[in-house]
């Protein structure tokens, strides 16, 4: 039995991200730069973490409370130990109808086949280079682009749907966007193209450095015929392509250009516990605390509740010069983007 449950703007709630951990094996210059997150950052301990238990205990009261579609995200999640487990925890809750993985694939080859088998449905594996030397140093730890399409090989023959992210900045990798769209679609796999954003304060993000959907359309159309794909669902992030000689997507997510605040549907739960309301909102409502304080699944169900229906984030509709100054931020890596 869901009830449906609608925030300030009439906005059903309908995803969650759930962050299992804050640390990652890359340093990806627009998420995590190394000189920001050198050897003495100092990430959540294990303590702060929200236990398998307690996630699955809050993601249970979400579907109650009208989300059908999880996705665990980071840092990267797969170094989160025995993440399996809480997948199979997830993926028996009743009502659920999605369970996707968000990563940068290099633990694939070792988690997929394990993954599939507790229930998980996909993957979106993010790559923003086919070139090696580019690549790692996009990603800051000077790896190569070959653990990563071994990732998305292994994930493949695991059976999990696979989805190809990429962040476009200027000057870094926009010499990238047609290897990659030759490449995705020789391999049937869906890119999404993303637009860099501005979240966090570490990455130094300019509106000079974001190629918008319409610069990037413009390039594809020289080299595809491309076809407008109807979205899958309501509120659907990427919006869609499809070659008109080979039945496979490519498509953009537009955040920047073309924000899509008004269908926006999606709470975020940090790794220790923090319920977020916007990617940009830096006001985190603590369910952890309350949770190891005694609280009920109704007082828990109520506070998920009253965050909600108090929710009137839209922040890349109205992003401004102003706005982003004033604003407490949060870091991808914290929040999961
Ligand atoms: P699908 O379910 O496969 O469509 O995944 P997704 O696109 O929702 O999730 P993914 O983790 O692959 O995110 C792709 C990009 O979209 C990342 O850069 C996210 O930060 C961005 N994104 C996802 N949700 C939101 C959102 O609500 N607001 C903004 N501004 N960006 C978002
Ligand atoms: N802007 C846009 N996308 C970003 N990601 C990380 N940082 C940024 C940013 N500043 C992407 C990652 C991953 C997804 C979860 O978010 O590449 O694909
Ligand atoms: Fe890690 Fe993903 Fe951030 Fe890169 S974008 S540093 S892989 S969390
Ligand atoms: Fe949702 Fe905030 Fe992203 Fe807008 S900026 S789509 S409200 S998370």
């Amino acid at each position: 039995e869901k009830t449906i449950i609608k925030d300030k703007l009439n906005r059903p709630l309908r995803d969650l991200r759930i962050s299992v951990i804050d640390r990652c094996n890359f340093r990806c210059q627009y998420c995590m730069p190394a000189d920001q997150f050198g050897p003495d950052f100092e990430f959540l301990p294990r303590s702060a973490l929200l236990t398998y238990e307690e996630i699955e205990r809050v993601a249970k009261l979400f579907v109650q409370l009208g989300v059908e579609k999880i996705r665990l995200t980071g840092g990267e999640p797969l170094l989160r130990r025995d993440l399996p487990t809480l997948v199979e925890k997830l993926s028996n809750i009743d009502g659920l109808a999605d369970l996707a993985l968000t990563t940068n694939g290099v633990l694939l080859p070792k988690l997929a086949q394990s993954l599939k088998d507790a229930g998980l449905k996909r993957v979106n594996v993010s790559l923003d280079s086919l070139d090696d030397g580019l690549f790692g140093k996009i990603n800051g730890r000077g790896v190569g682009t070959g653990p990563v399409l071994e990732g998305i090989e292994a994930a493949k023959q695991a059976g999990l749907g696979v989805k190809l992210n990429m962040v476009v900045k200027r000057g870094l990798n926009d010499s990238e966007i047609i290897p990659m769209a030759e490449f995705c679609k020789n391999n049937g796999l869906e890119l999404r193209y993303i637009e860099y954003m501005d979240v966090g304060s570490t990455n130094g993000w300019k509106m000079d450095d974001v190629v918008t959907k319409k610069q990037i359309y413009h390039l594809l159309k020289d080299h595809f015929e491309l076809e407008p794909v109807d979205p899958a669902y309501y509120g659907e992030v990427a919006k869609l392509y499809r070659y008109k000689d080979k039945d496979v997507n490519v498509g953009f997510i537009t955040s920047v250009s073309e924000s899509f605040c008004s269908s926006c549907t999606r709470a975020r739960l940090s790794a220790n516990g923090q319920i977020f309301t916007c990617l940009f909102n830096g006001n985190g409502h603590d369910i952890r605390n309350f949770m190891r304080n005694g609280a009920t699944d109704e007082q828990l169900a109520e506070r998920i509740t009253a965050i909600w229906n108090g929710r009137n984030d839209r922040y890349s509709d109205e992003r401004t010069a102003e706005t982003n100054k004033n604003r407490k931020k949060i870091e991808m890596s914290y929040i999961g983007g």
